[in-house]
């Protein structure tokens, strides 16, 4: 088990030294000695950053269901794999052992296969947090189909998007969804968004909150009677190293999603091996992540990399509110979990209630807690620490991306002494650097600059689906033979890492990332809209809020701007969906815009924020006169 679980600080420094020195040799020998393979690789590496083209273990043929469920049958068998917690806290839990999940994902494979998919297919799953959400994603793996999980909060526009953007043969549904008191009609949103999908044949659709829905004939199918009459066997298909596992939709600051492709192999090594580590992983130990496997925290730790170390993973269908504030206090008592990993809204929303209810549970078999998605505010990483984790469980603030597959900065915890607000150390086989607006990398510490890594590592995306030529742009443009993050960082003292957010025009609202240029054009949609602008600015739950700035066409129109602003968040809703509303919206006169017509973002930032001492000069601008109206009328 060398190098498989580090234990201590010096152990971590000298594990990622050899990592460093020889990155072929050490994840050669963490694939050779961890993972099953039906033939090995020709070569572990090869890359070039100007292309940009990276190829982990190529050659090397697997199927990762065998390494997430069929070899964990023999001494694992009976072993929950996967435990469903409802959004009723009256409804029971499931325990779903690893042999209950090698029979339903066999079953499921043979589902697709019979509907006519196959391996390279993609297939769309938009799905709530239910055990099917999981059983599909694995059912693709297993026959080599590729898979886009849509996370279910999204709108019927954003999903046809997805879907087109990656032709979609299928679409994997259910009824509707529970989310704390409410049902949401996602088959609804599906057969609105399927009116602009030519690509997708069939429909598969599972009951969830037994709602009456409308089934296209010849299109949509219920997912219960083909499961009960398909085989619980199927063989898993060989892929190849570098076969795509799957696509998942991320912002950019400009124009559509881009939909990162992930592959097999590498994907596997550095999840399953980040995850034994960053959450010191041991047999028997209850793991949950409260993310939607929608986004990429959810494919890689909810999924992937618990189940290939064998791990027991909570699979939640609900909300943090809902019957009350106490809902996850609740489930950590409940299932006695060992590793909670969570973002910082969750943490900011529940500190707001007090201490009251997490004081009311058992909360003592907690040994690591998680935050992930966004930057943790000291008083909520204190919070967290002193009330949730009762200053024994070590906070790992880790960063990564949808790009990263996994996890790239974090500290290990009971290894490395944390910080607050800092994600500490490079990961195993990390190599960091900063770099300033020259393009130089700044040597030693005490710096900060534009985050990039410098050496491939096996999870990091290989491309953008259909469009290599924005994957090079977005990410290998910027600073020669590096990917650049789209993040600022500052490294102190003794070489600790801080996050200091996104130096492009990507918002992280409550977590997730939204570009500023799709809300725009969303908006600007309105028959009323002349232009519009929006950008962050701080607010104490979400992390960052959406502040827009709005041009009418008509500027002395007497329309409500009430009414208008609501028009104009169900656009935003319709568009994007519920997570891109505005905070506050601002009508002005004008933009502030450069001599050539570039909207000044940077001025309208500070104004949200309330920073106006610091401006900056704004005589040079075309049009000086609206900053001051834009004060005068700020929210
Ligand atoms: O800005 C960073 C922020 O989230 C971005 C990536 O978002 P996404 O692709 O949706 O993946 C989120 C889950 C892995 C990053 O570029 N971010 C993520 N984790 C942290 C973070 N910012 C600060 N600290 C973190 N721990």
């Amino acid at each position: 088990m060398s190098n498989y679980h580090i234990k201590h600080l010096e152990e971590y420094y000298q594990v990622y030294r050899k990592s460093v020195r020889n990155p072929e040799g050490f994840w050669e020998e963490i694939a050779e000695e961890h993972f099953i393979w039906r033939k090995k690789w020709d070569k572990v590496l090869e890359w070039d950053f100007s292309k940009p083209e990276i190829k982990w273990f190529q050659g090397a043929k697997l199927n990762i269901t065998e390494n997430c469920i069929d070899r964990h049958l023999a001494t694992r068998g009976d072993k929950t794999a996967i435990l469903f917690e409802p959004n009723n806290p009256d409804e029971p839990s499931e325990h779903i052992t690893y042999k209950d999940l090698y029979h339903r994902v066999n079953k499921f494979a043979n589902v697709l296969k019979e509907n006519g998919i196959q391996k390279g297919d993609r297939v769309c799953i938009y799905v709530p947090m239910i055990p099917e959400l999981a059983i599909a994603t694995l059912a693709c793996a297993r026959i080599g189909a590729i898979h886009s999980v849509v996370f279910a909060g999204f709108s019927a526009t954003a999903l046809s998007t997805r879907i087109n953007d990656s032709d979609c043969k299928m679409v994997i549904t259910a009824d509707g969804s529970y989310r704390g008191k409410k049902t949401i009609d996602l088959k609804g949103i599906v057969d609105e968004a399927l009116e602009n999908c030519s690509s997708v044949k069939t429909v598969l659709v599972t009951k969830r909150i037994n709602s009456d829905i409308s089934m296209k004939e010849g299109r949509d199918k219920w997912l219960q009677p083909l499961l009960d009459n398909a085989s619980n066997q199927c063989k898993a298909e060989i892929m190849d190293a570098e076969d795509p596992l799957f696509i998942l939709y991320t912002s950019g600051s400009t124009g559509k999603p881009k939909g990162m492709v992930h592959t097999t192999a590498g994907y596997m090594v550095y999840t399953a091996y980040t995850f034994k580590n960053a959450f010191q992983y041991r047999e028997n130990d209850v793991y949950w992540c409260t993310a939607d496997i929608g986004w990429i925290t959810g494919h890689s730790y909810i999924v992937y990399g618990p189940l290939a170390n064998g791990a027991t993973t909570v699979l939640f269908e609900g909300v943090p509110s809902y019957p009350d504030f106490g809902r996850f206090w609740q489930i950590i008592e409940k299932h006695k979990v060992n590793q909670f990993y969570t973002a910082p809204t969750a943490i900011r929303a529940l500190a707001k209630q007090g201490t009251e209810l997490v004081d009311n549970y058992d909360l003592s078999s907690l040994k690591v807690l998680g935050s992930v998605g966004e930057p943790i505010n000291e008083e909520a990483w204190h919070w967290y620490n002193d009330n949730v984790g009762k200053k024994k469980s070590p906070i790992i603030d880790t960063w990564w991306q949808t790009e990263t597959g996994g996890i790239m900065i974090t500290p290990i915890p009971y290894v490395t002494p944390t910080k607050p607000t800092y994600a500490t150390l490079p990961f195993i086989g990390i190599q960091p650097a900063l770099i300033d607006e020259n393009g130089e990398e700044l040597k030693g510490n005490q710096v900060d600059g534009r985050l990039c890594i410098k050496f491939p590592w096996p999870s990091i995306a290989r491309t953008i689906w259909g469009n290599h030529e924005r994957y090079k742009d977005t990410y290998f443009s910027a600073f020669e033979n590096m990917y650049f993050t789209g993040d600022g960082a500052l490294r102190d003292e003794v070489g600790y890492y801080r996050i200091t957010g996104r130096v492009d025009d990507v918002i992280i609202v409550s977590g997730h990332n939204l570009g500023t240029a799709p809300i725009e054009d969303a908006i600007n949609e309105h028959p009323a809209v002349a232009e519009s602008a929006i950008v962050g600015f701080p607010h104490d739950i979400k992390g960052s809020a959406l502040y827009g700035y709005i041009t009418l066409k008509d500027v002395g129109e007497s329309r409500n701007h009430q009414n208008l602003s609501h028009e104009i968040n169900q656009l935003i809703a319709d568009r994007i969906g519920p997570i891109a509303k505005l905070d506050k919206i601002q009508f002005t006169l004008g933009l502030p815009k450069t001599r050539s017509g570039k909207i000044m973002r940077r001025i309208l930032r500070k104004i949200a924020s309330n920073e106006m001492e610091n401006l900056g000069d704004v005589s040079t601008l075309l049009n000086p006169e609206c900053v001051q109206n834009i004060i005068d009328n700020r929210l």
